[in-house]
C-alpha cells in the first residue's frame, strides 16, 4: 500500500533498523522491488531520479508505482520519493503528483545558495504535506559506474548543522565517504556521521551505498542511519542478467522472455539488502503468497 515516507521512517526509528530506498528505472525494476518487499515483509521506499522520470514519464511512473503498491505490495508500506531533484520544475511536479518526499540536491552550489533554494522547496513541500530531503557536500561518482579512481570529498560538519537549522529539512544527506557507483576508494567516516547525528537529530540518508561492505552498513545503521539508497547494485544486476539472457537466447523474439529474469535479479538484490538493513520481517502481513 502507498504510504507517507514519514510513517516508514518513524517506525524504523522505533525499531532500530534502516529503510532501503531503491532506484527504479522501468516496470521490471519496480516489480522486482515490490516483490522483494512482499517476500521480505519489509517496508520500502521506491525512488526515481530525474533520469528515470525522463525515461518513463512522470505520470506513467507515478501511476505504475501506485498501482503496484496497491496490488502487488498491498500488505507492505511503500513510499514514493524523488531522488536527486535538481530542477525546481521537476521537484514541484513531483510534489503535485503525490510523492510523499522529494530530494532537492543543490549540493553543488555555494552553501548560502543551497540553503536559500532548499528553504524554498521546504516551504512549498510542507504546505502540501511533503517531506523534503536536503544535501550538503556533494556525493560524487556516477550511478552504475565502477572501478575508476575517485577522490571523495567530505561534508563540513558546521555546514550540515547550519543547513539543517536554516532550511528545516526533514531528512539530510551529506558526503561522508560513500560515492554513487562502486569504487575501491569508498568508505564511511563514522566520526562525521556520529557528529552529524548528534548535531542535527533528524533522519540521515546514506547515499551511494552500493559497494559498501556489509559490516560497515550494519555499523552505520547502529549509529543512526535511517534511510539507505541503493541504485548501482540494482542497475548492475538488471543489466548483467539481461545481457546474459540475450546472449543465451539470441533467437528469442518475445521481449517478456528476455526481460523476465531481470525482475527476479532485482528482487534478489533488494531482498538481501532488506535483510542487511534489518527491515525484513518488520511488517505483519499474515500469510504471504509468493
Ligand atoms: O541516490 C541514489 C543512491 O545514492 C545510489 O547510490 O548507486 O552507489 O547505490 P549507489
Ligand atoms: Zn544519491
Amino acid at each position: 500500500m502507498l504510504v507517507h515516507i514519514k510513517d516508514l521512517v518513524k517506525e524504523s526509528q522505533k525499531g532500530g533498523y534502516a529503510v532501503g530506498a531503491f532506484n527504479v528505472h522501468n516496470l521490471e525494476s519496480i516489480l522486482g522491488v515490490a516483490r522483494a518487499a512482499v517476500r521480505a515483509k519489509s517496508p520500502v521506499i521506491i525512488q526515481v531520479s530525474e533520469g528515470a522520470i525522463k525515461y518513463m514519464g512522470l505520470k506513467p511512473v507515478t501511476h505504475i508505482v501506485s498501482t503496484v503498491a496497491k496490488n502487488v505490495a498491498a500488505k507492505v508500506p511503500v513510499a514514493l520519493h524523488l531522488d536527486h531533484g535538481k530542477s525546481l520544475d521537476t521537484i514541484f511536479e513531483c510534489i503535485n503528483a503525490g510523492f510523499s518526499s522529494v530530494h532537492i540536491d543543490a549540493s553543488d552550489l555555494p552553501l548560502d545558495e543551497n540553503i536559500a533554494l532548499t528553504k524554498r522547496v521546504v516551504e512549498i513541500g510542507h504546505a502540501k504535506n511533503v517531506w523534503v530531503q536536503g544535501e550538503v557536500g556533494v556525493i560524487v561518482g556516477g550511478h552504475g559506474q565502477t572501478g575508476k579512481e575517485l577522490k571523495i570529498p567530505l561534508a563540513k560538519l558546521e555546514d550540515v548543522e547550519q543547513f539543517v537549522k536554516k532550511t528545516k529539512v526533514d531528512t539530510i544527506a551529506a558526503g561522508i565517504g560513500t560515492a554513487h557507483g562502486v569504487y575501491a576508494e569508498e568508505y564511511i567516516k563514522f566520526s562525521l556521521l556520529k557528529s552529524i547525528k548528534e548535531k542535527t537529530k533528524i533522519p540521515f540518508v546514506l547515499h551511494g551505498a552500493s559497494g559498501i561492505d556489509d559490516n560497515k552498513i550494519k555499523k552505520a545503521i547502529k549509529m543512526g542511519v535511517n534511510i539507505i539508497n541503493i541504485g548501482s547494485d540494482i542497475k548492475i544486476a538488471f543489466s548483467k542478467t539481461l545481457i546474459d539472457n540475450c546472449l543465451k537466447n539470441r533467437k528469442e523474439t518475445d521481449p517478456r522472455n528476455l526481460l523476465r529474469p531481470t525482475i527476479q535479479a532485482v528482487e534478489d538484490v533488494v531482498f538481501n539488502k532488506m535483510k542487511l538493513f534489518g527491515s525484513a520481517g518488520k511488517v505483519d502481513v499474515g500469510e504471504v503468497k509468493t
